[in-house]
């Protein structure tokens, strides 16, 4: 038997996406506003050339504008916090994201904490975790704002539920588990350290795999009728020698015991771009004083 409910995250992002466009249909109608996402890309890591292409087709595609900065691999730091400086004062630029990793002569911590908080559509400045972390107005990471949209796919409510998210990372784990407090899960927060990890997992209603270790999340690690959403995106090499996207869960063993479970690819990922969109138009609203549309009042974090 397969009993897992598959949440389908590419249907899901594509009806976000729909909502970005007409609500960024209407600013530009009756506010005169487009909202403007800058992308900057140092170096040429081909995973990353791939996310920018796809942040800036999506953010057009949504009637918004794109500006996308390419920087050479050998580019100093004091040169990157130029160009963020100049996105930091440009009108027509809302939201600011640098794609990571960057070079190893560059300070990722330093470019994130130069850009305006208000322009952080990553979510990732100090200034936005601290607001996250209180409950101040601000900007969310976009894989965390994603998953717990996934999640609600499956569970109309989150209330009371045991959370478990594996992965402590700044990016993901640690806003997630902001974001399920908000939604009145327990939440434990697990990671490499953590003793008897599996039977940590097993006490989950809702699990989040986010640690980037390829299957580790095995069948018997999932309670049954459990919500599994799977943020790993893993290239291993099949027997056949060719490359393939898994995800931090085992997928085929998992499905059989979970009550529903996020693909990979398919399911995480696309939510990612799409929040990233929510984030944007919500960055521009604020920076002019103006009412998100109704369109996202229910999608955006903060
Ligand atoms: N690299 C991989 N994922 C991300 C992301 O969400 N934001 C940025 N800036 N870089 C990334």
């Amino acid at each position: 038997m397969s009993g897992a409910r598959i949440i389908d995250g590419k249907a899901l992002a594509a009806q976000v996406q729909e909502k970005v466009a007409a609500a960024v249909a209407r600013l530009r109608l009756e506010h005169d506003l487009a909202p403007g996402l800058a992308v900057v890309l140092v170096g040429d890591d081909p995973a990353s050339r791939v996310y920018v292409r796809n942040k800036g087709k999506r953010t057009t595609e949504a009637g918004m504008k794109s500006f996308e900065y390419r920087l050479p691999a050998d580019t100093s730091e004091a040169a990157l916090l130029e160009r963020i400086r100049l996105l930091n004062e440009s009108p027509d630029v809302h939201g600011i994201l640098v794609q990571l990793p960057l070079p190893k002569q560059i300070n990722p911590a330093r470019v994130i904490d130069a850009i305006d908080p208000d322009k952080d559509v990553d979510g990732f400045h100090v200034i936005n975790a601290g607001r996250l972390a209180v409950g101040q107005p601000g900007l969310v990471p976009c894989t965390p704002l994603g998953c717990v949209l996934l999640a609600k796919q499956a569970r109309e409510s989150l209330e009371g539920l045991e959370a478990v998210i594996i992965g402590r990372s700044n990016i993901v784990g640690k806003p997630l588990a902001q974001l399920l407090l908000k939604e009145n899960c327990t939440v434990t927060i697990a990671h490499s350290r953590t003793r008897d990890l599996p039977a940590v997992a097993r006490r989950a209603d809702v699990l989040v795999a986010a640690v980037g270790r390829p299957e580790l999340v095995r069948g018997d690690w999932i309670k049954p009728g459990a919500t599994v959403i799977d943020v790993g995106i893993n290239r291993v090499e099949t027997e056949g020698g060719k490359a393939k996207l898994v995800g931090d869960v085992a997928f085929e063993e998992a499905k059989e015991v979970a009550g529903a479970i996020t693909p990979v690819p398919g399911g995480v990922g696309p939510m990612t771009i799409a929040m990233l969109l929510v984030n944007t138009v919500q960055a521009a609203c604020r920076q002019r004083g103006i009412d998100l549309p109704r369109e996202l009042a229910d999608l955006a974090g903060g």
